[in-house]
This record gives structure tokens, C-alpha cells and sequence, in this order.
């Protein structure tokens, strides 16, 4: 069974970004395996931790999930125009050259909600910057730019706004074909 690996750029409990991880998951086909991993049980990255002996063992755990998956998804907030130092944090411990980048070769999709009208453009344009220098294979297009989350949310925090739900199930759909042509 192919696997996918979600993660949220966000640690936040009411995450706009983990709602819209959320709504993609919804839209992947049951053929796949899906899995969601919370980036707040990693350390911050340390290269003296970065050996086979004494890599921690959450770290361990998440590049072996990226390993074994056939796809990543990542949904992340815009933190000052760029990414968020979580999400940074743990893109370090998977492509850090010093134990393997666990990123290299990997069929990736990115997407981004805000509070703002910018919806993350310019952290999505980092975010490739960043995943450009780990080897990721990364999706072009459709972009999702998810802008004023907070007018998009039903009274449980979930994606409710039909229109971008659409796109992102053409984000999915784009995706599931990139991992396909990818290999
Ligand atoms: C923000 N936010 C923000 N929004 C934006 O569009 N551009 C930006 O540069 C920033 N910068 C920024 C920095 C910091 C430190 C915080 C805490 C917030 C607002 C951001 O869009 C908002 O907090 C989102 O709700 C974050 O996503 P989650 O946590 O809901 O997934």
C-alpha cells in the first residue's frame, strides 16, 4: 500500500494549516495510506546529535516515516515572510547530509494557510527555496493559497468554504499523479 506522510507547519491547537492537512487527507483515496506527524515532539536540531548513535529517538521515528512514505504533504503558516522555525527545525533533522536526507528524491506537495490576504505566498516561495536545497521533488502546480482562513472555518475549526476545498482536492489529485510519474 502506498503511504503518505502529512505534516502542519503549525504547533497551534485551533492550526488553520493542520485544518486544511485535514481537508487534503479527506480527499486521499483509501487505496493509500495516510499519516499525520506532529512536529512538536522534535527536538531542536543539534548536528552533535545528528550521528547513528545519538540521533533522538522522535527524530528517528520521522525520517523513518519519511523514508518508508511514497509522498510528503506539508502545510504551513507564513512566520514573518518566510517559514516557520518548527517547520524549518524539522526539515534539518530529515535532510541533514550527515546521517542521509531523507528528503532527496521525495515527491512533495506544499500548501499554506494565513490570517491574511496573502495566504502565504511568500513563505510557500521559501519553502521550495528550502526544499530546493534538500533534493525534494516538489510539485509545481496548482498552488493553494489559502487566504483569511479564519472566514473559511466552521464553528469546529474545519475547512467548511466549498471553493477551497475544490482546490485542494485538485492539489491532492495533482499529487497522487506526481508520485505515480515520479518514481
Ligand atoms: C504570523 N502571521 C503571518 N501571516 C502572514 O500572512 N504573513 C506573515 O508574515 C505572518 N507572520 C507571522 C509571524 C508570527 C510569529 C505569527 C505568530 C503569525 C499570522 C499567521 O497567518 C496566523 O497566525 C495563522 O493563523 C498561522 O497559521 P496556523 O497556526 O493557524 O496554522
Amino acid at each position: 500500500m502506498k503511504k503518505i506522510l502529512g505534516f502542519a507547519g503549525s504547533l497551534r491547537q485551533s492550526s488553520y494549516n493542520r485544518a486544511i492537512l485535514h481537508a487534503a487527507a479527506a480527499s486521499i483515496p483509501v487505496v493509500y495510506e495516510y499519516e499525520e506527524f506532529d512536529l512538536g515532539v522534535l527536538p531542536l536540531y543539534n548536528d552533535d546529535h545528528a550521528t547513528d548513535e545519538l540521533i533522538p529517538d522522535t527524530v528517528r521515528d520521522f525520517r523513518e516515516k519519511i523514508t518508508t512514505a511514497d509522498g510528503v504533504l506539508i502545510a504551513s503558516p507564513e512566520y514573518n515572510y518566510s517559514i516557520t522555525g518548527v517547520l524549518k527545525n524539522a526539515l534539518d533533522w530529515a535532510a541533514t547530509n550527515k546521517i542521509g536526507n531523507v528528503l532527496s528524491g521525495k515527491p512533495i506537495a506544499i500548501m499554506g494557510a494565513s490570517k491574511t490576504v496573502f495566504g502565504t505566498t511568500r513563505g510557500q516561495l521559501h519553502l521550495r527555496q528550502v526544499l530546493q536545497g534538500a533534493n525534494g521533488h516538489v510539485l509545481r502546480k496548482p498552488e493553494v493559497y489559502v487566504r483569511q482562513a479564519k472566514n473559511l472555518m466552521d464553528s469546529n475549526g474545519k475547512l467548511a468554504d466549498e471553493k477551497t476545498i475544490a482546490k485542494i482536492n485538485e492539489l491532492v489529485a495533482a499529487f497522487l499523479l506526481h508520485m505515480e510519474r515520479d518514481v
